[in-house]
């Protein structure tokens, strides 16, 4: 098999590493803008170019006769990667780019998600007038503004978080009608989660939640960032979740996987990111994503026992029903390290290293869910045999052990003694004081009258 993968970044590390460790030996080409040293010591074939390109990568895919492809990031999606490849015979695990819409047009999200009668949703409106919106600010009083189209996950700001006040609300709804229109929504107040699953257009194979974590600093201060780093429990729930409210965000994404093909003529084909909030009455929705999380992918692919090849195809050609797709039980606690100055001010073009003993731990097909410790190569750059970073999140490293507690002492330790460089990290992500915060958190919201 000839597999072709989108993207350069952790997430596409972690795909590409799944990727190599299907026992039917695939042979892997990778399409990134950057050279990430650890996908392209797994690929074949790397062609360094603009991964929105669709006629360049559908081409690059057609030269090697690939037989399935990956879209990790949201970009090429939206560019309408995928309906290039499909057009050229290629399968591809990543939607169409009407079926992106769900992540690339947030205000499409929110009503596609009404009209269809689904629950999660928020009190919420569209709008393009400046005056309008303030009106319905003063109306809910306790918001979220959201730009309508694609930010990177830096652009949702939230009273009580980024925006202090209503005034604050105001002001960054007349910024973001600059050049977009935005999404007003009632703000919801709980912990947030994230379900990903594999969907072959009518079935979903649910990965084990995550809890990702946005801030840049310790104690969730700081700027927004893509994901600072993500911990999954032994087992698909975690430590403040129920039963229950797992099976209601399933029945939330199943819902939506059934009304695409209404909605815009084509079945969803690909990863689908519930990016949920646990609240008093239960999981809401914050939004989709169209793709793997970054870094979520790094935890629950670390986990994937199931022949990665194998999903590819079932989900390519609407057969999940007959695969079972499993994770190991064990929990996981990934860091990213970041440059210094992440993510206003980062220092770019600095090298860094990661130590030789660490070697074994790069992610490729001899690491897995046997791992202790996996360590993923993200937005970095090789350069006459050095590495070097970019502006965003450089390395992330995963801890595998049968607690979240033991897990995150694993990646700290790597952390701190084999990633060398001007970086910097979230301690906090997986200890025990962390977690017990998110669970103390949720019972007193649960209790509250
Ligand atoms: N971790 C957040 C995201 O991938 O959008």
């Amino acid at each position: 098999m000839k597999i072709l993968l989108v993207g350069g970044g952790g997430r596409e590390h972690a795909i590409a590493a799944a990727v190599k460790r299907s026992p039917q030996n695939p042979l892997l080409y990778t399409v990134m803008s950057k050279m990430n040293p650890g996908i392209a010591a797994l690929s074949e074939d790397v062609l360094i170019g603009d991964e929105k390109d669709a006629a360049a990568v559908a081409a690059f895919a057609e030269k090697n006769g690939i037989d399935l492809a990956f879209i990790g990031p949201e970009a090429p999606l939206s560019a309408g990667v995928s309906d290039a490849l499909w057009n050229a015979g290629v399968p591809a695990v990543g939607p169409k780019k009407d079926c992106a819409r769900i992540e690339t047009d947030k205000a499409w999200a929110r009503k596609f998600i009404e009209k269809n009668g689904i629950d999660g949703n928020p009190e919420y409106a569209v709008f393009t007038d400046y005056e309008e919106a303030a009106a319905f600010i003063d109306k809910l009083k306790d918001v979220a503004v959201k730009p309508a189209g694609l930010t990177g996950g830096k652009g949702v700001k939230v009273m009580g978080d980024q925006l202090p006040d209503i005034a604050a609300a105001k002001e960054y709804t007349k910024e973001v009608l600059k050049g977009d229109s935005v999404v007003i929504e009632e703000r919801f107040i709980g912990e947030e989660f994230t379900l990903q699953a594999f969907v072959d257009g009518k079935n979903l194979a649910f990965c084990p939640t995550a809890q990702d974590h946005k801030r840049a600093y310790e104690g969730d201060v700081g700027p927004n960032t893509g994901g600072m780093g993500a911990y999954t429990n032994a087992g698909a729930l975690l430590p403040f979740l129920t039963e229950e409210e797992y099976e209601t965000a399933k029945r939330i994404m199943k819902e939506t996987v059934a009304a695409f093909p209404k909605e815009t003529g084509e079945e969803f084909k690909g990863m689908l990111y519930g990016q949920f909030i646990l609240t008093k009455r239960g999981p809401k929705l914050i939004e989709y994503n169209a793709r793997f999380g970054d870094p979520e992918a790094m935890n629950v692919l670390s986990l994937l026992e199931t022949d990665m090849v194998e999903i590819m195809k079932a989900v390519t050609t609407g057969t999940l029903d007959q695969l079972e797709v499993e994770f190991s039980k064990k929990a996981t606690v990934c860091k990213y390290a970041v440059p210094a100055g992440y993510p206003d001010e980062p220092k770019k073009d600095a090298e860094i290293e990661v130590s030789a003993d660490a070697g074994a731990a790069i992610a490729s097909e001899k690491t897995g869910p046997n791992s202790d410790l996996i360590i993923y190569y993200s937005s970095v750059y090789e350069k006459d045999g050095k590495i070097f970073t970019t502006g965003s999140r450089s390395v992330g490293v995963v801890g595998l052990a049968e607690t979240i507690e033991e897990a995150e002492k694993i990646a700290q330790n790597a952390l701190d003694n084999q990633i060398k460089g001007d970086l910097f990290f979230r301690r906090d992500v997986g200890t025990n004081a962390l977690v017990q915060k998110r669970i103390d958190h949720m019972n007193e919201i649960r209790s509250e009258k």
